[in-house]
């Protein structure tokens, strides 16, 4: 972000007459890209049902847009009947796409050459089919049924999306857990959604080494008593797994059973029908589980795929981006699979066994699309250009990151470096809550010129605004909160929004300036209509683009026995974005120590997650606290980036200026120290 503020209502980028090489793209300002969009808010819901009709219905939708009886719950499309796991697969085997490759998917380990091991290529009739095996599973085996609830732990391998698609096929609610979290957040989600089946696997490779999988599930297991069966893919060959009689089951050994021709009808779901709950970290208390339907997802992501991506049938496409986290849900999963297309889906580390990994797959399989995050291009950056430059990367044609900021010489990088100036290269804006893309360069509707770090424009039928905390919209040039004022397609879905927590929804997303969905970032929109979001408004981490929740960590500190308390705010990094700072005071008979430093940084490790280990940890005698009892995270932020006292005074509402004072200078001191 450093670099980021500088170049606001920078100069446009001119076109090099490359870009047009890599797609058909319509060029257009802003001017007249704005003209087409408000357009298509002038007829909104006309817009939206266009759209919505381009999918196959069970039963085509009449209604589009309709109000229940609960304020910001809307329903999209409620009389339609559709099903995801049909449109990503039966439309497409019915319609001249059967032999085509649906996913490309490379397991990690590699032979002495540096070639991979394994290359599994699946055509859409050979997906088509494992689904309904696996559909078949779940209902004769388990007895799942339309309704009814399930965990998905699994890495990245063709099980993952393969699962995803069964459940959904029969109207079974499931919830996704990135493999990287630990048993503790496995359990917290399986306990929220009352999982009663949990779907894992032995283990997988990740930067080599293999991560034993099914004994992490194990101990959430002991924590979850709802889930009553567990299901585990054979992605290795582990031996010595406690298998307990009479729960757990190994997926190919029920599937030897099992024809494999056999079919399982989708349901014909209503539009509304909950798809799946994905769990994202919000300001305080426990994770929220954001809530996504059949139809009105759907939606969002095939219009996404047209205009963001310019999906096309010739197209590559590859997310790096881990199918744990929502980017993997409705771009590595459905997004593409509702298109017909085929994706690249890579089980490790982007750098393993060498930083080259990455390009060496765009090589090896003609990506077209490349879709990334910052945090990996800043890691990849670091370790020069000629990892990049040793591989062909002339199929590519579109370049899109997402996840956090971009800051401009990132951005440079996969335009000059990447993408050799004949690719659009956009950063994609949205969240874990919209469902898909919200504000970008849209190479397949009309595509605005580049500016490095931008967000660029919101999308046809979406009406983002950059606002005050009263909702009036913000002059260009002056930062406001972002605010989405109209219901999309894709947003959080009936009955609650946020599962079993309908209040929390209201409260997180509509209370805070009335009537606006507050996304939580701040943002600038410049004197050509250009958003650029600037980072979080509010205490949630982007640490590498994935999004954690201070009081979670917090938490987890705390539930150490020396911890009496602790606060936890984000410091910027140059390759993470920002990372994790811990402040902690311990309980009495404990004191500091370089070993209990290490010692906490492993208990976040096991009990959270690696992805959140802090940077640092200080011991603090007490917390900077208001009066009501809220952390002075501003003033701790502040400290660390050595800001002096005098921006300080004003930065905490709530507490006396003597008191901030006494504060500082005490933790300053005690800062120094440890
Ligand atoms: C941030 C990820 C700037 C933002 C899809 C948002 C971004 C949060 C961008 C959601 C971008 C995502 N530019 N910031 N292109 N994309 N963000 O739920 O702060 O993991 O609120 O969804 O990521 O993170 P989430």
């Amino acid at each position: 972000m450093s670099d980021q503020e500088t170049t606001i209502l920078g100069e446009f980028l001119p076109y090099e007459e490359k870009i047009g090489e890599s797609g058909n793209f319509i060029f257009v300002d802003a001017k007249e890209y704005i003209d087409a969009h408000k357009k298509t808010l002038d007829n909104y819901e006309k817009f939206w049902e266009e759209l919505a009709l381009e999918l196959y219905w069970f039963r085509k939708p009449q209604k589009v847009l309709e109000s229940v009886e609960k304020p910001y719950i809307y329903k999209w499309f409620s009389d339609g009947l559709i099903n995801v796991s049909y449109l990503a697969l039966d439309r497409n085997v019915k319609s001249g796409r059967k032999n085509k490759i649906a996913y490309i998917w490379e397991g990690e380990p590699v032979d002495k050459d540096g070639n991979p091991k394994e290359i599994k290529k699946l055509t859409y009739y050979e997906l088509w089919r494992e689904v309904n095996k696996a559909s078949y599973i779940l209902k004769s085996k388990f007895g799942l049924k339309k309704g009814d609830k399930i965990g998905i732990y699994l890495p990245m391998i063709p099980e993952l999306p393969i699962f995803m698609l069964a459940a959904a096929r029969l109207g079974i609610i499931f919830t996704v857990v990135f493999a990287g979290f630990t048993a503790e957040n496995l359990a917290t989600r399986l306990n929220d959604i009352k999982a009663t089946l949990l779907i894992t696997a032995d283990g997988f490779y990740r930067r080599g080494k293999i991560i034993r999988l099914k004994d992490i599930a194990d101990k959430a297991l002991e924590l979850s008593p709802s889930v009553k069966n567990v299901l585990v893919v054979r992605r290795i060959g582990l031996e010595n797994l406690n298998m307990v009689e009479g729960r757990d089951y190994f997926f190919d050994e029920l599937s030897k059973g099992v024809s494999p021709g056999v079919y399982v009808e989708p349901e014909k779901l209503e539009s509304n029908e909950t798809l799946y709950v994905l769990y994202t970290s919000g300001t305080t208390g426990k994770p929220k589980g954001i809530m996504h339907d059949h139809g009105g997802y759907s939606v969002l992501l095939h219009a996404t795929m047209k205009w963001v991506f310019d999906i096309k049938d010739e197209d590559i496409h590859f997310c790096t981006a881990d199918i744990g986290w929502v980017t993997g849900h409705s771009y590595i999963v459905f997004g593409p699979l509702i298109e017909g297309a085929t994706s690249i889906m890579y089980e490790g580390a982007p750098d393993y066994p060498q930083p080259d990994r990455i390009w060496s797959i765009v090589e090896r399989y003609g990506a077209t699309i490349l879709y990334t995050s910052p945090t990996l291009v800043r890691m990849l950056m670091k370790l020069g250009e000629d990892w990049v430059k040793k591989h062909d990367r002339s199929t590519l044609r579109i370049i899109h990151s997402v996840g956090e900021p971009i800051n401009p010489s990132a951005w440079r990088w996969l335009y000059e470096v990447v993408g050799e100036k004949r690719c659009p290269v956009g950063s994609t804006w949205w969240m874990t809550e919209t469902g898909g893309i919200m504000i970008s360069h849209t190479p397949g509707f009309k595509l605005v010129h580049l500016k490095p770090g931008t967000n660029a424009l919101p999308l046809p039928g979406v009406d983002v605004d950059v606002v005050d905390e009263k909702g009036n919209s913000m002059e260009p040039g002056k930062k406001g909160f972002l605010v989405i004022r109209r219901p999309w397609p894709g947003m959080p879905s009936w009955p609650d929004g946020i599962w079993g927590d309908y209040q929390r929804y209201v409260q997180v997303y509509w209370d805070k300036i009335k009537g606006l969905f507050f996304t939580g970032d701040w943002a600038i929109r410049d004197q050509d209509g250009y958003i650029w979001v600037l980072g979080r408004a509010d205490e949630v981490l982007k640490v590498a683009g994935h999004r954690i929740g201070t009081y979670e960590l917090e938490s987890t500190l705390v539930s150490h026995k020396a911890v009496a308390e602790a606060a936890v705010v984000g410091y910027p990094d140059e390759v993470k974005g920002e990372v994790p700072v811990a402040f902690v005071s311990l309980k009495s008979g404990f004191s500091s120590s370089a070993e209990l430093v290490e010692e906490l940084k492993g208990w976040i490790r096991r009990e959270f997650g690696p992805i959140a280990v802090p940077s640092q940890i200080f011991f603090v005698s007490r917390l900077p606290k208001t009066r009501s009892g809220k952390i002075m995270r501003r003033l701790l932020r502040a400290l660390l980036e050595d800001k002096p006292l005098g921006d300080m005074t004003t930065l905490e509402d709530e507490a006396a200026v003597e008191e901030i004072k006494e504060a500082y200078e005490r933790i300053s001191k005690e800062i120094k120290r440890s």
